[in-house]
């Protein structure tokens, strides 16, 4: 028996092509693991109405961890028009795969290094080194909408706030509302997994970013348990920035920042701007960590007009993988696997179109693979 069961689930369209890439530097590396493929994906959705098929949860309940390439997704209405004719009118609503994983196995922390990997061309700056730490399951995100809005919703905000009175005359199919939920303990939990890493790995400071000014509640309560938190790492210094202006120091001094935490909708936006300042959608990996589980993804899409051609960037698939071997413990792999890619973009020999190259993904990741 391996030591390790890993879901394997390609998805669609270049995430086929970036779990090849995968494995070929899994193999080099020597991982003593099970894959197990499990299906996911738009193809599930067209034939079965479900993209996230039970047995696919069946075989994650029984892994260590999951490796993901990326999927397809359109809206509901085109979704539902390419359901099999079989499954028309069965009221089937297409909804993420990955959302779901989310909610189900509580992978409340979405990890996103972005570091600048010297001699890479798509750097905006070759001295960054930045670690988001985003809240992955409440926020702004928490799925709780409403449109139109229920007469009895609106009546309840209003008794409890008077600033509602201003929309009485707008009607309900005028107005729609998104809930910010932010509990204490997924404050806490995301917060506290922030210093921990930032321990682990020297960061010097953590930077908490909301916006409490405006949001008083939700940012505050965000606020004040990270200063608690904060109180078990003396040697970590903890920085209170708002969204909006942190967004321009990012731009201006990147090198001054580290660890950033924040909840789910401003990791979203923090994750993919710090993403491009260091080459972007083929070099952003993400790590779904829970307390007991994890899936490892780059946080692209399912490209499909390259499909099947191999020209996409395997870069944020390799650093996926890498994060990966780091939650499970394989520390030394991990570090032999940055180290095989650092060198592959410092040489600049054997690159993908994104960086100016004429490289195919396998190309790329055999040169990896070579430097293992
Ligand atoms: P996308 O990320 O698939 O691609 C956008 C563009 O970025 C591509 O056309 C390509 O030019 C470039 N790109 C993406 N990955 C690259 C790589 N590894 N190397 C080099 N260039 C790369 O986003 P798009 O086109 O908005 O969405 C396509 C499909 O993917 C949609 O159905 C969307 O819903 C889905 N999607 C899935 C995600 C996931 O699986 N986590 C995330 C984002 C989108
Ligand atoms: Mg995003």
């Amino acid at each position: 028996m391996s030591k390790y069961r890993i879901a394997w689930m390609p998805g669609d369209g270049i995430g086929v092509d970036v779990m090849e890439a995968a494995r070929i530097a899994l193999d080099k590396l020597g991982l003593d693991a099970d894959y197990i493929h499990a299906d996911i994906g738009w193809e599930f959705w067209c034939s079965e109405g479900e993209p996230l098929p039970q047995r696919t949860i069946d075989i994650l309940k029984t892994c260590d961890c999951g490796l993901f390439g990326a999927i397809t997704s359109r809206p509901k209405e085109e979704a539902a028009l390419e359901l099999a004719p079989e499954l028309q009118d069965k009221g089937l609503v297409y909804s993420s795969p990955i959302v779901r994983l989310r909610q189900m196995f509580d992978l409340y922390t979405n990890l996103r290094p972005c570091k600048a990997y010297p001699g890479n061309p798509l750097n905006y700056r070759d001295d960054i080194d930045l670690v988001v730490f985003r809240e992955n399951t409440e926020g702004l995100y928490s799925g709780v909408e409403f449109h139109p809005l229920p007469e009895g919703v609106f009546a309840t905000l209003t008794q409890y706030n008077p600033k509602m009175s201003r929309f009485e005359s707008v009607p309900a199919e005028d107005i729609a509302v998104s809930l910010r939920v932010i509990t204490r303990n997924g404050a806490e939990r995301i917060i506290r997994k922030a210093f921990e890493y930032a321990q682990q790995f020297d960061y010097p400071t953590v930077t908490l970013i909301e916006k409490p000014n405006v949001l008083r509640e939700t940012s505050g309560l965000m606020m004040r348990v990270g200063r608690q938190v904060a109180k078990d790492f003396p040697d970590i210094d903890l920085w209170e920035t708002n969204i909006d202006a942190q967004m321009m120091w990012l731009l201006k001094n990147p090198d001054d920042y580290g660890v950033l935490v924040t909840s789910n909708m401003f990791g979203d936006i923090v994750s993919d701007l710090a993403a491009q300042l260091v080459g972007g959608l083929g070099f952003a990996a993400s790590g779904n960590i829970g307390d007991e589980f994890a899936v490892f993804e780059p946080t692209h899409g399912s490209a499909p007009k390259y499909e099947g051609q191999y020209k996409v960037n395997p870069h944020a698939m390799l650093l996926a993988t890498k994060l990966m071997l780091e939650w499970l413990g394989e520390t030394d792999m991990a570090e032999q696997l940055e180290n095989a890619i650092t060198a592959v973009v410092a040489e600049g020999k054997v690159r993908t179109y994104d960086m100016g190259g004429g490289n195919t993904t396998l190309e790329v990741a055999e040169a990896v693979a070579e430097k293992i």
